[in-house]
């Protein structure tokens, strides 16, 4: 069992504070660090920082460090929980410690931390690792092993960058590789020649990036941004083998029953629910798009179902996952399948706290067939836990930023470490491709 916890505040690459966990066994000492939001959704549990202070331009997380050296520990210790089988008693002893609905009193971010370590901690005391701990703990099926579709997310707008693209992500999708290992160098060599495409366009200087380590090249139409990617992926020589989602987070340029996509570039057009509606499908018929996120804002259910129901009209309808409106939260996703809003989950830990609601969520999902899609954070750090959790729980594709940058590429590499030890153990390893969205029934 738990012997101490403590806490410390550390960076993340953005440069802001995050909580650091250091959880100690008998088995050793096991870590958690906790991602954070830019385009957050307004009904995610809650990062607490300390507003009212200087530090950090009110960003601190001390409060929340506190919470888990002078409350959490405490009780969590004095509990003696089994690490390695009470996962989902001890996340459901801190929701309780908490006693609020969106962990206002301790903060989602004190929370995480415990639970990450805690996770860690059960799979070292079982002598497994943590994907294979966290797959037990999901209850998903072991053989095949489905290694993800990474989705790298290449071109940065909406509040990750500095350019005038009011959409915040548009995604290169490698789905033609036969493994993660493929897709990671088909996704790294069209990051490059996208590279080349936005210098001979825009001239070296619009080579800078954005949060997630995607370029921010001068842009502002969403055709602008996937006409980019066709060059690239026909320049790197992927054409057919490589797909495209794209995520507007479009909860950030809904203004009063409209979609601005002027709110960064006085020139873009104002659009009715119905013309962003007709823009999507529109680019679905030009360029192949498997995935939409976030399409609608955070409580406009009624474009969302709206559109999931003309879907069925149209000819290869991506996947349309909710973020903000979904929240890795139970109680939105059964609103959500109530009202056939989208037909599958973003999965971000920290949106709600703790690993065993997260896995609950994507189980929940799962049970009315839709897709999972993990997701880092646009301020992240170097912890990989989100690559286990994807191949843990089978989710078939997971979106972790660029294939660039140290906080990105960490889970990257901790996937195609994860493919390599699997392979060499001789089990059964399937790599998701064109089939992401149903891998994990397979
Ligand atoms: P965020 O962006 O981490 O800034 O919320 C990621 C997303 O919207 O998917
Ligand atoms: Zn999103």
């Amino acid at each position: 069992h738990i012997t101490s916890i403590t806490a410390a505040q550390r960076l993340d690459s953005r440069g802001n504070p995050t909580v650091q966990v250091r959880l100690t066994t008998n088995k050793g000492t096991f870590t958690g660090l906790v991602p954070s939001g830019a385009s957050t959704g307004i009904h995610e549990a809650l990062e607490l920082r300390d507003t009212s202070s200087t530090a950090y331009g009110g960003k601190g997380v001390k409060q929340a460090v506190h919470n888990v050296t002078s409350i959490i520990a405490p009780a969590l210790i004095e509990k003696k929980f089994d690490v390695e089988t009470q996962l989902k008693e001890i996340d459901a002893f801190m929701c309780e410690l908490d006693g609020t609905k969106g962990k206002k009193k301790l903060g989602a971010n004190a929370i995480l931390g415990v639970s990450m370590a805690c996770a860690r901690a059960g799979a070292a005391g079982l002598k497994i690792p943590l994907y294979e701990h966290l797959r037990l703990e999901a209850g998903a099926l072991k053989a095949p092993y489905i290694m993800p579709v990474p989705f790298f997310n290449v071109l940065n707008g909406g509040v990750h960058s500095g350019n005038t693209m009011a959409f915040q992500e548009i995604m290169l999708a490698p789905t033609g590789a036969t493994s993660i290992t493929e897709a990671v160098q088909m996704g790294a060599e069209t990051y490059h020649a996208l590279k080349t495409v936005i210098t001979k366009k825009f001239g070296p200087a619009a080579t800078g990036i954005g949060d997630e380590g995607g370029f921010a090249p001068p842009i502002s139409k969403p055709s602008e941004a996937l006409d980019l990617l066709v060059e690239a992926v026909e320049k790197a020589g992927y054409t057919g083998k490589i797909q495209f989602a794209m995520d507007p987070a479009s909860s950030e340029f809904f203004r009063e029953g409209q979609y601005d996509l002027g709110i960064k570039d006085k020139t873009s057009p104002k659009l009715t629910p119905a013309g962003l509606s007709d823009l999507y499908r529109e680019l679905f018929t030009k360029y192949p798009i498997v995935l939409l996120e976030d399409p609608f804002a955070e409580d406009d259910w009624e474009t969302w179902s709206a559109f999931m129901a003309k879907g069925k009209e149209v000819k290869d309808m991506p996947e349309i996952v909710g973020d903000d409106l979904t929240v890795t939260n139970v109680e939105r996703v059964r609103e959500a399948q109530q009202k056939k809003a989208c037909n599958g989950l973003l999965l971000k830990i920290n949106q709600i706290g703790t690993v065993s609601e997260a896995i609950a969520a994507a189980n929940l999902a799962f049970s009315h067939s839709w897709g999972v899609f993990v997701s880092h954070r646009s301020g992240e750090t170097t912890d990989d836990f989100i690559a286990d959790l994807t191949v843990g729980l089978r989710t078939g594709h997971l979106k972790t930023g660029a294939p660039a940058r140290g906080e990105r590429v960490v889970k990257y590499n901790r996937l195609m470490d994860i493919e390599d030890e699997l392979k060499a153990s001789g089990e059964d390893v399937v790599y998701a491709g064109t089939e992401f969205r149903t891998a994990h029934s397979a």
